[in-house]
């Protein structure tokens, strides 16, 4: 996997061995974004699984669920990291069930985790072929955080959106708030599209508002972390920010997402555990302190947009719009009635 807490810098390509080693790569962030961490999961528990040398069927399970509880325990508020270890648990289920060797439960494992990312690149190029109707032809998108190839299998959610519209011939800027602290805006976003030739402005996060009063921004599309049944959505902080300037300023604000971070057990916003990190992503930057020692800190990876702010969610199967708690169930209605 591609280090992104190198880039823009350096493009440095990190080679897993254990699913241990995925596991810590999913924690430090070398990989991020809520569908990557599912992919990157899945694939860590093929992987942990193939280099098993056990050969008996249940001492392979009992080493499945470890592995499987190890990769639960990175991050808390991506829901497609669990949705994506539930899929593994029922894959391996079916196997046992079916009575299948070691060896053929490995090979299933590995055919599921391809699956799902193959899965994932599908659903983020429908999400851009949906979204791209909701682009105008002349759009400046304000984007925050990074929804892109880099938080998918590949295309990106948000991104797949700004993609979409322009392969559908849109003339589409981009504005990427820089996204305090970790800054997947500025080093994350930018490096995607300015590679794709579509023009990119960076912002602080605090320009934002300044830039919508002057009427610069069209339309605002983040991307999510887990949206809850009824509509609200968990994504990178400061995207709540975004969503009430948005309001004020009369911008449509849209949520692009796969049905994978769709979490119909999760009721509301207040139900979706966020995740705090380390003091020192607030206080240093680039090994430089910007706090002095003793300040305390807060730093919540994640807030809730409510989603009477939220306009649409933009999923591979169509724009859901309110009532969200019926019209995200219905997605997977229509979903259950495709298998
Ligand atoms: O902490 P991160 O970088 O994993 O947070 C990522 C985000 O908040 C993204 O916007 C979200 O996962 C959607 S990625 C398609």
């Amino acid at each position: 996997m591609i280090d992104q807490r190198k880039l823009p810098g350096a493009e440095i390509y990190v080679r897993c061995k254990t699913a241990a080693e995925v596991a810590r790569a999913i924690r430090n962030m070398v990989i991020r974004g809520a569908p990557a961490i599912g992919v990157a999961a899945a694939m860590g528990i093929a992987l942990g699984m193939r280099k098993s040398t056990t050969t008996g069927t249940q001492k392979f399970a009992a080493e499945f669920y470890k592995v499987c509880e190890l990769m639960a325990a990175t991050r808390p508020t991506a829901v497609n990291l669990f949705w994506a270890i539930d899929r593994m648990k029922r894959t391996f289920a079916a196997a046992a069930k079916a009575g299948e060797s070691v060896d053929q439960i490995k090979d299933r494992l590995d055919r599921e985790a391809q699956a799902i990312h193959d899965e994932d690149v599908a659903s983020c190029r429908a999400m851009g072929a949906f979204g791209a109707a909701i682009v105008p032809a002349d759009a400046r998108i304000l984007t925050h955080c990074n929804a892109g190839a880099l938080a998918t299998a590949g295309y990106g959610t948000a991104l797949g959106v700004i993609r979409g519209a322009v392969e559908a011939g849109k003339h589409v800027t981009v504005f990427a708030d820089e996204t305090r602290p970790f800054l997947q805006g500025a080093r994350l976003t930018a490096w995607e599209l300015v590679r794709d030739g579509i023009q990119t402005t960076v912002i602080a996060d605090n320009m934002a508002g300044s830039l919508m009063r002057q009427g610069k921004v069209d339309l605002v599309v983040v991307g999510a972390d887990r949206i809850a049944a009824n509509g609200d959505t968990a994504n990178k902080i400061g995207t709540y920010s975004v969503a009430v300037l948005a309001r004020e300023h009369g911008i449509p604000f849209y949520v692009a997402a796969p049905l994978s971070t769709i979490d119909l057990g999760t009721p509301d916003g207040a139900h979706i555990p966020i995740e705090e990190r380390n003091a020192r992503e607030v206080t240093h930057a680039g090994g430089s302190q910007l706090v002095p020692d003793g300040a305390l800190v807060w730093n919540p990876a994640f807030d809730v947009t409510p989603h009477p702010l939220i306009a649409g969610i933009i999923t591979e199967r169509g724009i859901f719009r309110a009532p969200f708690i019926e019209s995200l169930a219905g997605a997977f209605e229509m979903d259950a009635a495709r298998v």
